[in-house]
């Protein structure tokens, strides 16, 4: 057995926010969570790690992120959507048929996302099987866990960036093939968007997961000229999600990135479905594609997630993820009258971890059996306040201010994957 030691803060629901002063984890020897305590007992013949003083928070999921992006954050935002996708987008994705370029790139972003606290992902990769497997080893060996995919594209990529049918299908198969040897990261589906894939291969798509019962992620909804695209290649379907419903993969687990349009009558199709709903805020305020009605969303019982986006989205942590959340729901709640209220801190904190991690199968937040995935954030060299602070009040300040300096240990899947000691807290001892 181990034991954790530290003050817990974790979200079991949207409506509840859990915080122990001075609390513990009582952990298997594989990292399983066996109980969550008020107070560390005082005798542990176990190995214990002692981080009393800080915070044990949840890692983050990010529900939404394009790997072979990466090399194109913080640059390259006057742009919409799909002027953006043709200009900087594809000319990057293009470069991961390089694999001595796709090993560097993907090794960095592996370690960055664990170093920013983030173990749990749902992720596009190009569509380039090789790099695809270099990009699920990298994360596999970094300790991120989770969904990637192959993107599927065989129209409108351009020169350097599309498959034939043939060869999107054959490639997805010997993908899959390859996917086999990894035991944290697993396979997803994943056609790019409807107006890069013709109804042959969402039909072939269809068929393959439903074969193989995989889930599928796409993006829907996200900006209005896309949404006109897509009526003017699928006249016969009265909303974008019929374009998916069609070919079998609109379904149970499928992740949606965006909806940002998505009207009453496409979420009673989300909800209906069981579809999850990856909502960008960073993302979609660059790119000006608008704010997502997630209070509404919440409101009807839709599967709500948070995802960065990278590299519409400009960071990849997952701290910010939370925060724009709350910045963007504020911006749509004076603008828009019927979404009166903006997130809380504990809202958008679970929308960014449990709401996530529950898409993999875990519990509400730390739960007994579910192996532990968690950030441990050393706030205690954070700028003096005029009072002491409560712990609901430490984790507002840590989602807003904190970096990956600030992160001193990292969990995912039972394994410590990360330490570091934190800067700030090393200055102050020399
Ligand atoms: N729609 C199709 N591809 C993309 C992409 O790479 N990023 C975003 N934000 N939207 C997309
Ligand atoms: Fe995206």
């Amino acid at each position: 057995m181990k034991l954790l030691k530290g003050n817990i803060i974790h979200a079991p629901t949207l409506e509840k926010l859990e915080t122990i002063e001075n609390g513990a984890l009582l952990l298997e020897d594989d990292g399983t969570i066996r109980e969550v305590l008020h107070a560390a007992p005082q005798d542990f013949d176990g190995r214990v790690y002692d981080c009393s003083g800080q915070l044990i928070m949840q890692s983050f999921a990010d529900m939404h992120l394009h790997a072979p992006q990466f090399p194109n954050v913080g640059m390259g935002m006057d742009l919409p959507l799909l002027d953006w996708l043709k200009t900087y987008t594809f000319p990057v994705e293009a470069k991961f048929a390089d694999l001595d370029y796709a090993r560097r790139i993907y090794r960095r972003l592996a370690h960055d996302l664990i170093a920013n606290g983030t173990t749990r992902v749902c992720m596009f990769s190009s569509l380039h099987t090789d790099a695809t497997l270099v990009l699920m080893e990298e994360l596999e060996n970094a300790g991120v866990t989770g969904f990637v995919g192959k993107v599927n594209m065989d129209r409108n990529g351009g020169e350097n960036l599309e498959e034939t049918t043939e060869e999107s299908i054959r490639e997805t198969r010997r993908w899959l093939e390859g996917c086999r040897r990894f035991r944290f990261v697993r396979p997803i589906i994943t056609p790019r968007f409807t107006p890069a894939c013709t109804d042959e291969l969402m039909t072939a798509l269809g068929k393959i997961a439903a074969e193989q019962n995989l889930c599928v992620q796409s993006h829907l909804s996200e900006n209005l000229d896309e949404i006109a695209w897509v009526r003017s290649l699928h006249p016969d379907c009265a909303q974008y999600w019929e374009s998916y419903d069609k070919f079998g993969l609109w379904k149970s687990h499928t992740v949606m990135a965006h909806c940002i349009r998505s009207d009453e009558r496409e979420r009673t199709a989300i909800r209906e479905a069981g579809v999850v709903v990856a909502h960008c805020p960073d993302s979609n305020i660059n790119l000006c594609s608008g704010i997502a009605p997630v209070r509404e969303m919440l409101n009807e019982g839709i599967h709500v997630t948070l995802g960065t986006d990278i590299a519409a989205g400009s960071s990849l942590a997952g701290s910010r993820m939370v925060t724009m959340s709350i910045q963007a729901s504020k911006v749509r709640s004076f603008t828009d009258p019927a979404h009166p209220a903006f997130l809380t801190v504990p809202e958008a904190y679970y929308l960014g971890t449990t709401s996530g991690h529950r898409y993999f199968g875990a519990g509400s937040g730390f739960t007994p059996g579910d192996r532990l995935h968690a950030v441990v954030v050393d706030d205690r060299s954070f700028t003096e306040t005029p009072w002491a602070l409560s712990l609901p009040e430490r984790l507002e300040r840590a989602l807003y201010t904190m970096n990956a300096a600030n992160i001193t240990a990292v969990w995912s899947e039972g394994r410590l994957v990360h330490t570091h000691e934190a800067k700030s807290v090393r200055e102050h001892r020399t």
